[in-house]
């Protein structure tokens, strides 16, 4: 069998005044299921532009998008969930709304829905916030609705952009301890946007350095941290972390301008 994703030579441009600027120049990369592979880049570099071409919202200049061996480029496929940068919720509708969308697209009964979404409010510590609006809640808490309402649906594919960075550190330590756990458990396939080095270490199987102008993958590194364990501190304690961190951090070329 072929990889779960695969994108071929992604090109993109736009059009600015001074003639046209390559965003994103032959990208090549592949995730495995039951594989977590991370994006880490300098900001610009076109990690959701390459996002939004995997997801078929936006189409490439160039270069194809393979799902599960089937071409999809352009085109949406429903074996990914999307969790987007932005918490994009619709206003108008309760939390429970938002978060059992997708569900009442693919046409599954609202009681049945319902009580998956009671079930998914648990799991991220949001039970009695059902009927609240997304203008009542914390940003954090609106990224925990949008996080449900990607995972409610049960993709194969899980891309997020991004998605812990309104949660405050033990929040965020055990969803994301929680995400290992049941990504393992049902062999799924996360591909992960973070600029934070740690949570790309902890979290991913591979990670893939970008550069910017144009953007293009500028080394891919194998993680081992020597332990199964899905929790999120026990896996920074391994002894391999650090060079880990280091190897990332020495390729985006961070400079320090303080000391
Ligand atoms: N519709 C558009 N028209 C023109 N330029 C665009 C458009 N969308 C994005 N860009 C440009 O493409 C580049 C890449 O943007 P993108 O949002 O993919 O970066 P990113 O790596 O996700 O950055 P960040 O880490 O800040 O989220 C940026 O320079 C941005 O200004
Ligand atoms: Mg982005």
């Amino acid at each position: 069998m072929g990889h779960a994703l695969e994108a071929i030579d992604i090109s993109k441009s736009y059009a600015s005044s001074g003639g046209d600027v390559t965003i994103i120049k032959k990208l090549r990369f592949h995730a495995d299921r039951n594989e977590f592979v991370s994006f880490v880049g300098p900001s610009g570099c076109g990690k959701s532009t390459l996002f939004n071409i995997i997801t078929g919202l936006l189409a490439p200049d160039e270069g194809s998008i393979i799902v599960e061996n089937q071409e999809t480029t352009g085109q949406t496929s429903s074996k990914i969930g999307y969790v987007l940068q932005k918490d994009l919720l619709f206003p108008w509708r309760t939390v429970r709304d938002n978060v059992i969308l997708g569900l009442e697209i693919r046409g599954v009964s609202k009681r049945d829905a319902r009580e998956r979404a009671k079930a998914m409010l648990h799991i991220y510590r949001m039970d009695g916030y059902e009927d609240k609006f997304p203008s009542q809640l914390s940003g954090g808490m609106r990224q925990r609705v949008a996080l449900m309402r990607t995972m409610i649906t049960d993709p194969q594919i899980i891309l997020m952009d991004e998605s812990y960075k309104a949660l405050d550190y033990p929040l965020k330590i055990a969803l994301e301890s929680e995400l290992l756990d049941v990504v393992r458990k049902e062999k799924k396939t996360v591909i992960f946007i973070t600029h934070d080095i740690e949570e790309a270490v902890t979290l991913s199987d591979r990670v893939y350095v970008m550069k910017a102008r144009p953007g293009e993958i500028i080394n891919e590194i194998k993680i081992d941290l020597e332990t199964d364990s899905p929790f999120i501190p026990e896996r920074r304690m391994s002894p391999r972390f650090n060079d880990y961190y280091e190897m990332i951090w020495r390729n985006i070329g961070i400079s320090p301008v303080l000391v």
